[in-house]
């Protein structure tokens, strides 16, 4: 289950560090100087930009960073309303639109620095939701460049009150300033003198504006990262974002670099299909990095020590369990996935060798299986292949039994899916149950 579900006596939390945050109060977390490279007289609402290239280059700062996957709903392209699922309650994105009413029309490029930088927004401090906390590492020049495009923007009206969904007392955005002295690294970024300049632009990506970590690193109870799990796989309520590192049983280790470019550019690497919300990020972010950043965020995760997570032991495959699923597996999702796990390159996800499926943490498949998923539509996809639901045929054990059958069989090997795993997913996520037959 998602670490952030284990937060129980929240007020005395928020309590605590509250009181760290007025005690720290002028600490370095806290300090905005970063921000004086920016003009602090114009209101975005008052300025249009008309140096081409940095629009230009503004608009793929925009993609590295995915602002539109959570800036962008039904209300418009930036218009916000995105409803985010937090430690602290329901979080709703801003509309960041040029409009002076309900946008950030009347911020100026220094306060626009102030947010996306700092957690600083027109409120109060931000949640780290919205995050800040990697986008602190983006340049000066990405910063300028980000401007530059923000003030292209349609103006659009869309009234937002972001931590209305939000109970006291995590509605006091004051609270996040002992949040940032705890867990904020208000540093930017460093150029790592022995690496060359691609390991240097692949990690400037991942840290900074393509926040790889706000999903693929675990989170402590009070949501911040763990900075010794780095990359190494984190639950994110509905989903998991498997370890990125070189781990050959679990992560990347027997990936290529043009394989993984591939994945972020296309969606699929050949073996893996993304889905959820990294479907999502390769829909609106991945898709537009160029294949030389695509490398270089490659080469970067390829640099990464493997996490120490050991080879799992396959379970048994002569029990009455997994030959039931196997027959279950032929009938039901051979078709698709291939009688050897094979898949159908680029649309439909093979089970051999596909390592971000093994992992102790099954919730993806769980997922998968009781919802269905549809993989990215991008520019070299079109066809977005889908997979079905099957929460009202299976029950909890047949779609456990079926998951360990796929994760065992081919050379796979993976822990057990429980079926009371999958009984609190199918209520956590609202599935419905199995029709039983009169
Ligand atoms: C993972 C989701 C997510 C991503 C990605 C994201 N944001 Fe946000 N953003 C939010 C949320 C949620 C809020 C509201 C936070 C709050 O009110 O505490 C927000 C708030 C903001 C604000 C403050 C608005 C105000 O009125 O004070 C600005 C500015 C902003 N985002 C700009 C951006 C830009 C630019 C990018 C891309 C570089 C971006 N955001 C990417 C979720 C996101
Ligand atoms: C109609 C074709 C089709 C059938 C039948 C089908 N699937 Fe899928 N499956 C897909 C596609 C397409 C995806 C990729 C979806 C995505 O990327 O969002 C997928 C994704 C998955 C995933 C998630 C992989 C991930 O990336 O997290 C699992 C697990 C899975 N299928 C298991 C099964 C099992 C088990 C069955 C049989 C009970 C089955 N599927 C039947 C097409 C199918
Ligand atoms: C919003 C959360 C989120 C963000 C941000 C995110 N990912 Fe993911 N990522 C996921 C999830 C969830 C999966 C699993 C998808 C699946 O099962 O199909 C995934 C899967 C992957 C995989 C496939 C892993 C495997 O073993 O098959 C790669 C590679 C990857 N992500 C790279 C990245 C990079 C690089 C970034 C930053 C540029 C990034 N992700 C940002 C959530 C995210």
């Amino acid at each position: 289950m998602a670490n952030w579900k284990k937060i129980g006596g929240g007020v005395a939390i928020v309590a605590v560090i509250a009181a760290a945050g007025a005690g720290l109060w002028a600490w370095n977390s806290l300090n905005t100087a970063a921000s004086d490279v920016a003009d602090g007289t114009t209101r975005l609402a008052d300025f249009k930009s008309t140096d081409v290239e940095a629009i230009k280059r503004g608009e793929y700062v925009m993609r590295l960073g995915d602002c539109s996957a959570c800036h962008t709903r039904e209300s418009g392209s930036f218009a916000g309303g995105y409803d985010m699922k937090t430690p602290f309650g329901t979080l709703v994105s801003s509309n960041i639109t040029p409009d002076p009413e309900t946008g950030i029309g009347n911020m100026t490029e220094r306060d626009f620095f102030n947010s996306v930088r700092q957690g600083i927004g027109q409120h109060g401090f931000l949640y780290p939701a919205m995050p800040y906390t990697a986008y602190r590492k983006l340049t000066d020049q990405d910063m300028h460049d980000l401007w530059a495009y923000m003030s292209t923007i349609e103006p659009v009206k869309n009234d937002i009150d972001e931590n209305a969904g939000m109970p006291f007392p995590f509605n006091i955005r004051l609270a996040m300033a002992g949040w940032n002295t705890l867990f904020f690294d208000n540093s930017g970024f460093e150029q790592d003198a022995v690496k060359d300049a691609v390991l240097n632009r692949g990690k400037y990506i991942v840290d900074g504006p393509g926040h790889c970590a706000a999903c693929h690193t675990p989170r402590n109870p009070l949501g911040a990262e763990i900075g010794s799990s780095y990359l190494q796989g984190g639950n994110i309520g509905k989903w998991f974002a498997p370890d990125l590192t070189a781990n050959p049983h679990v992560g990347l280790g027997t990936s290529t670099a043009q394989d993984i470019a591939n994945y972020l550019r296309t969606g699929s690497d050949g073996t893996a299909v993304a889905a959820g919300p990294m479907a999502e990020a390769v829909e609106h972010s991945t898709q537009y990095f160029t294949e030389a950043d695509a490398l270089a965020v490659d080469t970067y995760l390829k640099s990464l020590p493997a996490s120490s997570t050991p080879a799992a032991v396959a379970m048994p495959s002569d029990t009455p369990a997994m030959q039931k699923a196997a027959l279950a597996y032929e009938v039901n999702c051979s078709a698709c996935h291939g009688l050897e796990g094979e898949g159908i390159e680029g649309m439909v996800p093979a089970f051999k060798s596909n390592h971000g499926l093994l992992a102790g943490d099954a919730t993806n498949l769980i997922h998968a299986m009781l919802r269905g998923a549809r993989a990215p539509h991008t520019h070299d996809r079109q066809t977005a292949a889908g997979m079905p639901a099957f929460d009202w045929k299976m029950n909890d054990r047949q779609v456990a039994d079926i998951l360990n059958y796929v994760r065992n069989s081919w050379g796979n090997a993976a822990p057990a899916v429980e079926a009371d795993e999958v009984g609190r997913l199918r209520a956590y996520l609202g599935a419905g149950n199995k029709m039983e037959t009169p």
